[in-house]
């Protein structure tokens, strides 16, 4: 069995591990109370964040720990909310979320750095690259809601997932 990874970068990607699944069950949270309120464009557009996005990230971090011969570590997932007061709350939320998981990315390659651990480099780079999306993204349907001003089911009804 190949050894490429070092304890620290592996005990921290396991943490990451979780923080990925933990943003799809954050955003499906967020679906549930979309569908509740009859927003369905947003439910549909934060369930399939969910699936696509932020589960793919967790499993490119779990393949990558059992490529490099590590151990993975499934963590807990804690309870998270499916009670929110307003879609603006709601959109607020899942921009800081991602800026939380950016500074998550950058730690991991702060560490990836001082380990010298330059296979990881790569698939961090990817990490990295693919917050400019995220961060993008989240922004991007934020600010089509301000503009729609007051018509929140016509914002709602455009809302498409890329
Ligand atoms: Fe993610
Ligand atoms: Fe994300």
């Amino acid at each position: 069995m190949v050894n490429l990874i070092s304890k620290e970068l592996n005990d921290l990607i396991n943490e990451q591990i979780v923080e990925e699944i933990r943003s799809g069950y954050i955003y499906l949270g967020m679906s549930a109370w979309a569908a509740k309120e009859g927003l369905s464009g947003l439910a549909s557009f934060m369930k399939i964040h969910a699936e696509k996005e932020e589960y793919k990230h967790a499993m490119k971090f779990f393949q990558y720990i059992i490529e490099t011969g590590g151990k993975v570590e499934l963590g807990t997932i804690e309870n998270v909310s499916t009670d929110y007061s307003s879609a603006e709350e709601i959109l607020k939320g899942a921009i800081t979320h991602e800026e939380h998981i950016t500074k998550k990315c950058k730690e991991l390659m702060d560490l990836a750095q001082e380990k010298k651990e330059y296979f990881a480099y790569d698939m961090l780079n990817w990490f990295l690259r693919e917050q400019i999306e995220e961060e993008n993204l989240f922004n991007q349907i934020y600010d089509d809601f301000l503009h729609a001003n007051k018509s929140l089911g016509v914002w709602d009804h455009h809302l498409k997932h890329p």
